[in-house]
């Protein structure tokens, strides 16, 4: 067989660690098994029973139209209110005084918005949007920090059936600029500034930079957070300008909710694309709500009224918006927001709040993760974290040893972790253990969710058998999916659709494989895979490898070219707190160690030990420019880079290597 000759990806690590759910965890959990086979039977069925959650205004004629692909339509010819399902609902169903919001800010001032008063601000931003002459399909861009008019903006928006463009709050005046210009916004709220380790930093004048000439801004929204604390004034342009607090506090605080087509538009949100544009990522509001709320619902266990629930996604990334925003609220959540940063006043930050707050579900990146194993177990032991139950992992693959370290040190050895493997363009969670049901394995995502369909194929579409690797599609259309690129239907096609035209495959970017009992995991995107000697080798084993060794915090490969061998693989290691300096003989036991997990194949050329890696502001490697450095060139743009002082951090330590 040819997949067999020449696998897309070759399966080199094994992992035999397996965690059965709880007893009495499964016994109360809201999914169930039979979901899997319910689904199955009925796809388009399963699917109408999830958005039976929702309330809507007009009951829909037809659960899917795919008749145009790749442009679908979900719930067709029904009505809602995104905003009403997230806010009103609640309120009127008695739950008025239930808190919405934990908000903490990052000097250590607090508020607690309850569904009620969330009702009432949400309902004054609507009113206020209105004044200004917002109307429904209209483009409002938000660039905030994570404070409640984010959130309360975002729904205002949603209210009156305007999209918003979330521009994360650390993004340069350029960045805002593009994005702006590609949706054409007529608005634009942002802040006076912004808190950052400490700090006040300056937003408004970032966004007076970006706008200068922006011919579509008709008006900018300035929410006071900052004040006193920020140097110098606040730059103003009368007759453009508006104080949030000015525009806001003045309106009623009743305001009608129209209910809209299940597929009028919802939000645009930027994601970067391999090529200079960035791509707005186009979302509806039907399908979209109804699945972010059914994973909230089912990967979460969430329990309306119980649960304490954290996401500590900044609301720039499409995290923040299915899982803080539309999917929580949808399904009655109480939640921690936090503005700050994991680090500001000390390292043990998250743990005092999931104390204080006695949050029950936490749901992070591996980026940080591994972050918190780096600087040690012992923070987090100082804290009382019993309250957790569930936790959750999102945006990259995350390594088995962190996995392990989550599960034993914050999740008390026995809390699920749920590995939700997504997209900023699926919209919601696609592939994820689902707690109580799932026999959990650490760095596997699993299974496609019931009523989801994955599957990993070769280069010929041809599905890869138990063991194999290849590349991952969507192989059937789901309620969330982006709905397009804004204003650029080609590209949408061509990026999405094109790999795999003939079957209609959706083509996600990554790698993945199956493992013997046909349980999917993830090997990074396909762009970084390295051919060492004919074998396709994933970044992502190779870095769990070593990750898996008690000295290394984080790791990250890249191929670089080789005379030999096509490829070698070079890798670039943070160590852990309490590790020593690296020296040759600790290198080569790194690499002997690589090799005994995984086989001698992987093991890496050369291994460097660095004192940070370039990641983006989201918390991905990016590993183009370890590529640069690995093969001695000048290294590339930096601008997307969360910390852009990392590549000089980098040439300049680069403590270690090892060449035979
Ligand atoms: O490569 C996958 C990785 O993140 C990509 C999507 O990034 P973004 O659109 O920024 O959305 C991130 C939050 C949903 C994917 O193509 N990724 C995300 N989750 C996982 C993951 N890789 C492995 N395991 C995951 N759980």
């Amino acid at each position: 067989m040819t997949t067999e000759q020449s696998p897309a990806l070759d399966n080199l690590l094994t992992e035999s660690r397996s965690f059965p759910p709880q007893p009495e965890f499964a016994a109360a959990a809201n999914a169930t098994a039979d979901w899997y086979s319910e689904a199955d039977a009925d796809r388009e069925a399963f699917w109408a029973k999830q958005a039976e959650r929702l309330h809507w205004d007009t009951p829909w004629t037809q659960v899917l139209d795919w008749s145009n692909a790749p442009f679908a339509k979900w719930f067709v010819g029904g009505k809602l209110n995104v905003a009403y399902n997230c806010v009103d609902r609640h309120v009127e169903a008695g739950h008025g005084d239930q808190v919405a919001i934990h908000w903490v800010g990052e000097p250590g001032d607090t508020r607690d918005i309850t569904y009620a008063q969330l009702k009432d601000d949400v309902s004054k931003a609507a009113n206020g949007l209105l004044s200004l002459g917002v109307t429904a399909g209209d483009r409002v861009a938000i660039q905030l920090q994570m404070i409640p008019e984010a959130i309360v903006a975002m729904l205002a928006c949603a209210r009156i059936g305007a999209l918003h463009s979330v521009v994360f709050g650390g993004f340069s005046p350029s960045a805002l600029r593009q994005r702006v210009d590609d949706a054409d916004a007529k608005v634009v709220i942002t802040s006076d500034g912004q808190y950052r380790r400490g700090k006040a930093a300056p937003m408004k004048a970032n966004v007076d930079e970006a706008l200068e000439g922006a011919g579509s801004v008709e008006k900018i929204v300035v929410v006071r957070r900052t004040g006193d604390d920020l140097e110098g004034d606040v730059p103003w342009s009368d007759g453009r300008d508006v104080w949030w607090h000015e525009l806001v506090d003045a309106q009623p605080a009743d305001h009608e909710p129209e209910a809209f087509d299940s597929e009028h538009p919802l939000y645009i949100l930027y994601t970067s694309g391999t090529t200079g544009k960035p791509k707005g990522i186009l979302h509806t509001s039907g399908g979209y709500l109804t699945q972010a709320a059914y994973t909230h619902n089912a990967v979460f266990d969430h329990k309306p009224g119980q649960d304490v629930y954290w996401c500590t996604a900044d609301i720039g990334w499409v995290t923040g918006h299915s899982y803080i925003v539309y999917g929580p609220l949808a399904n009655r959540a109480t939640q921690v927001v936090y503005e700050g940063t994991p680090n500001t006043p000390h390292e043990g930050r998250h743990w005092e709040i999931i104390q204080k707050y006695k949050v029950s579900i936490y749901y992070t990146a591996p980026t940080l993760i591994r972050t918190f194993m780096k600087w040690g177990a012992d923070i987090p032991a100082k804290y009382d974290l019993s309250s957790l139950r569930l936790l959750g992992s999102v945006g990259e693959p995350i390594n088995p040893e962190a996995w392990m370290w989550f599960r034993e040190n914050i999740g008390g050895g026995n809390a699920p972790i749920v590995d939700t493997w997504w997209q900023t363009e699926t919209g919601a969670i696609m592939i994820s253990p689902l707690p109580g049901v799932t026999h959990a394995k650490p760095g596997s995502a699993q299974q496609p969710l019931p009523g989801i369909s994955a599957k990993v194929v070769d280069d010929t579409a041809a599905e890869v058998g138990r063991g194999g690797g290849g590349y991952l599609v969507l192989d059937k259309p789901w309620p969330s999916m982006l709905r397009g690129i804004w204003g650029d239907d080609q590209r949408f096609k061509d990026t999405y659709w094109s790999r795999f035209s003939e079957q209609g495959f959706y083509f996600a970017g990554d790698g993945a494989k199956y493992d013997n009992d046909g349980d999917v995991w993830l090997l990074g995107r396909v762009d970084d895979v390295m051919n060492v000697s004919g074998h396709r080798i994933s970044t992502t084993e190779v870095e769990s490898a070593l990750v898996s060794h008690h000295t290394v915090a984080e790791a990250a490969v890249v191929g670089a070219s080789d005379a030999t061998t096509g490829q070698g693989i070079v890798a670039f290691v943070i160590l852990r707190g309490d590790a020593a300096e690296a020296g040759d003989e600790a290198i080569q036991e790194l690499r002997n160690h690589v090799a005994k997990e995984i086989g001698p194949i992987a093991k890496p050329r050369q291994i460097m030990v660095v004192p940070e890696l370039p990641k983006t502001r989201s918390g991905k490697i990016m590993r183009r420019l370890l590529r640069d450095v690995a093969e001695n060139r000048e290294v590339g743009d930096v601008t997307t880079l969360a910390d852009s002082t990392v590549m000089d951090q980098i040439s300049k330590g680069l403590s270690s290597g090892s060449d035979d």
